[in-house]
């Protein structure tokens, strides 16, 4: 299977698979528990049709609008997840320069392998730091006023990570940042030579935000779990999310809000936005699909937020419902990561450009030529 005979997300799953070790990959792929959030986040789109109109003119049509202040050509963000130098050598910086090729939102990840100033230095589309609050309060300001230098556009908290979901692929494979060759999977490394050979002779695995703080994840070998269980700050609550608002002073989102009293509680302090999200169904498994919440959430604050629909898309048409059902956009991580790990930037690109494709094609399609067009009434849940 090469590149071009990808077609959707799912192909570069597949391509994923093929070229990564498979701890890697079920790290990518993987979630909490039974694994049933993950999957009902993409099947929630189904139940929900499109109702199109026809012969409405479409010859021109506009896919862009305006997320947390910036134009975006898409209603579709890069969600910001973590060590991408393990997927490929390139890592973010291949993340970056796709996103700012097609001129959408990604975002970096506390946990990223290259750094705030290096991203900022590559590209002045709109970009965003996910921000995970660390005990360590010396580490948190500091990662803070690294985005404020360095002219990030969003501070993106994430609210759902307060322990570690159950990852039981993780748990079974041994996988750790930076990745280690364990014993069980040494002849997935073996059979994966392009991996294996830009994995130790390619540019060295860093966790450069975390310069200076922790050692934990790029020094010191550890799993996902140990590193949140031990590095993140259990007791942050509403409090400490509005003295981070405070101390940034610019456009913050919420990453992971998925109830209507929370989305108020956002509003209340300030955020310029929440992203619905239960991390990809990585954290508390059998919590409700982003999509199956999201009229709730727009019914209680639609108007005063923006709100992020993130977790499952893997269509044009997932953030076409997710527009006609109230967001602002849609949002997602694996749908770029397979691709990132299948080949690189012009993976993502690809993947970028079949979306973008979908996207039109739908707008087409549905008879709409810009995305405020998208109203709930073009949608019937069944
Ligand atoms: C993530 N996600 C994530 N979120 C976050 O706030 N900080 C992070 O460091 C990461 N890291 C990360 C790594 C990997 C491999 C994945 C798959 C996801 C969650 C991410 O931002 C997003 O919420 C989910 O990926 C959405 O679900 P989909 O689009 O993958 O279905
Ligand atoms: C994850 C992190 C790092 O989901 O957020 O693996």
């Amino acid at each position: 299977m090469r590149l071009s005979d990808c077609h959707n997300i799912d192909d570069f799953r597949k391509l994923a698979k093929a070229r990564l070790p498979w701890p890697v990959f079920d790290y990518i792929d993987g979630a909490a528990d039974d694994e049933l959030t993950k999957a009902r986040n993409t099947s929630a789109f189904d139940d929900v049709d499109l109702v199109p109109d026809v012969l409405a003119g479409v010859g021109e049509i506009d896919t862009g609008c305006t997320i947390m202040g910036r134009k975006s050509a898409l209603p579709l963000m890069l969600s910001p997840t973590a060590l991408q130098r393990a997927f490929h050598r390139d890592g973010e910086r291949a993340v970056a320069k796709a996103a700012d090729k097609f001129g959408v939102w990604f975002g970096i990840s506390s946990l990223a392998t290259h750094s705030i100033e290096e991203i900022a230095e590559l590209t002045e589309g709109p970009k965003l730091f996910q921000l995970y609050v660390h005990k360590d309060k010396g580490l948190n300001a500091s990662m803070i006023e690294r985005c404020q230098q360095a002219g990030f556009d969003a501070l993106a908290l994430t609210v759902d990570t307060i322990v570690s979901g159950k990852r039981e692929r993780c748990l079974r494979s041994g996988f750790t940042t930076p990745p280690r060759f364990t014993p069980s999977a040494l002849w997935s490394y073996a059979t994966r030579p392009r991996w294996t050979l830009d994995y130790v002779f390619g540019p060295e695995f860093r966790l450069p935000n975390l310069d200076g703080h922790v050692q934990e994840g790029s020094g010191k070998a550890v799993s996902i779990q140990d590193y949140f269980n031990t590095m993140l700050d259990t007791g942050m609550d509403w409090d400490t999310a509005a003295r981070i608002r405070q101390d940034w002073g610019g456009t913050l989102a919420l990453k992971g809000v998925m109830s209507a009293s929370d989305a108020r509680r956002a509003v209340e302090i300030g955020a310029d936005a929440i992203w619905i999200s239960n991390h990809g169904g990585r954290q508390l498994d059998g919590s409700r699909a982003p999509f199956d919440q999201l009229r709730e959430i727009v019914d209680a604050v639609g108007g005063e937020i923006e709100i992020i629909l993130d977790g499952g898309v893997r269509r044009g048409t997932h953030a076409l419902k997710s527009v006609a059902a109230g967001a602002t956009a849609a949002s997602g991580g694996r749908l770029y990561l397979y691709a990132l790990a299948a080949a690189g930037q012009e993976g993502v690109e690809r993947a970028l450009l079949i979306l973008k494709e979908e996207i039109e094609r739908g707008m087409r399609l549905m008879g709409v030529t810009s995305v405020d067009q998208l109203t709930p009434n073009r949608l019937r849940w069944r």
